[in-house]
């Protein structure tokens, strides 16, 4: 098989056999026309792969689908709006009245905030573990247990969870194990590989990759697929055209790119970690991270995420990031530039402040999303910024 930088190129793409044009080209329309009345019938039914209209399915989302799905190792791929259309629609699909789900309590927060607010709105039950902890997840799964929900690396304190081990405890009760995959990118880690059933992507991140589109996809086995394709038929949550135009282009760089975030991200954790104003820095590529053999594992590559704790208050932690010069204080990740968002007061406000001490995020925690500016830039900016303080 073709190694991940010509996939992340070429793919399964091919070229448009009416032009010849070497890029998916872009069909941006609502709907597709018939010449027989009995054409439209067979394409609704699904007796046919016609297209039919664009919340179903469109030509340019689907080869978008089918190159994530290879990438993946999945069989299939549905595209979404944005991660969070991509997550509801895939947890929605597979829990009914009376179900469990067993759910790591490190999530994004709007992901928290569905399994521990929204479910329970509609008679799923939910049991948050702390990521960490196996046998915390072990204890928790029931035989009415459907979902086991992880996030590895977590958000924003980069901790792990066992993919192989979580797969193993959910089949023990015939339940699904659904990965959140999106700090590491398909070129990171291959949850699917390991034993997950669903692998779940904020594709507004990597995939993307230039803080330009809001997308989400999701990947697993071909019947699976059809599932939440049928739910995101109703809850239309469905992909622009145009911006699967523009997610397949930055899948074409995601190769190099993943490689300069993986360069600069270890450059930086390892200035942070010796810096006397730095309490801990949480990277799985650092030998000094706990789970660093599990990293070491299941990851292809570290990626660009990082968290750093500082000697400090919050009001030093909020100095900090207003002095940044080459990073940018904006919550969002896994794009070109730095960024680094304060979890505390931005992205994770959504939990009770005992989750968030409970997962670690307390007010000096700053995530950084490594770009791909020069690294030793990075460690410049960095180093004023601290001097600050
Ligand atoms: C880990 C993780 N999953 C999912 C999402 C949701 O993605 P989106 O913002 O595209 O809805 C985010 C957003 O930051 C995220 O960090």
């Amino acid at each position: 098989m073709a190694k991940d930088s010509t996939r992340s190129v070429h793919g399964t793409e091919r070229l448009d056999p009416s032009t010849g044009s070497v890029l998916a080209p872009i069909y941006q329309t609502v709907t597709f026309g018939f010449r027989k009345a009995g054409a439209v019938a067979n394409a609704v039914t699904g007796v046919t792969d016609d297209f039919v209209y664009t919340r179903w399915d469109n030509p340019t989302t689907r080869i978008l689908e089918r190159k994530v799905a290879d990438l993946e190792g999945g069989g299939a791929c549905a595209f979404f709006s944005s991660g969070m259309a991509a997550i509801s629609t895939t947890v929605l699909e597979n829990v009914h009245k009376g179900d469990h789900v067993v759910a790591t309590r490190d999530l994004y927060g709007e992901t928290y905030r569905l399994v521990h607010d929204i479910l329970p709105q509609f008679g799923v039950r939910t049991t948050l573990v702390d990521s960490d902890d196996l046998e915390s997840m072990k204890r928790s799964i029931r035989k009415d247990t459907k979902v086991v929900y992880i996030e590895t690396p977590t958000n924003p304190t980069l901790k792990l969870v066992d993919i192989r081990a979580s797969a193993r405890l959910a089949h023990s009760v015939g339940a699904i194990l659904i990965v959140d995959s999106t700090f590491a990118s398909p070129l990171g880690q291959c949850p699917l590989k390991l034993g997950a059933d669903i692998v779940v992507h904020g594709a507004t991140k990597y995939l993307n990759g230039h803080s330009d589109v809001m997308a989400g996809a999701v990947a697993g086995d071909k019947e699976m697929i059809l599932r939440i394709r049928r739910m995101r038929k109703v809850l239309g949550g469905t992909l622009d055209p145009h911006a699967a135009f523009l997610v397949l282009r930055g899948i074409k760089t995601l190769a190099i790119r993943m490689q300069k975030h993986n360069e600069n991200a270890i450059a930086l954790a390892a200035f942070l970690e010796k810096h006397p104003k730095v309490r801990t820095v949480n990277y799985p590529g650092l030998e000094s991270h706990p789970q660093h053999m599990l990293a070491k594992r299941q990851m292809k590559g570290y990626g660009g995420m990082l968290s750093v704790e500082l000697k400090g208050t919050l009001r030093d932690a909020m100095r900090f990031t207003e002095s940044l010069k080459v990073a940018t204080l904006g919550a969002s990740l896994g794009a070109v530039e730095t960024l680094v968002v304060q979890p505390a007061s931005m992205t994770h406000t959504q939990l009770t402040p005992e989750d968030r001490r409970r997962t670690g995020i307390s007010d000096t925690l700053i995530r950084v999303s490594v770009g791909i500016e020069d690294a030793e830039d990075l460690i410049e900016d960095f180093s004023q910024a601290l001097a600050r303080l």
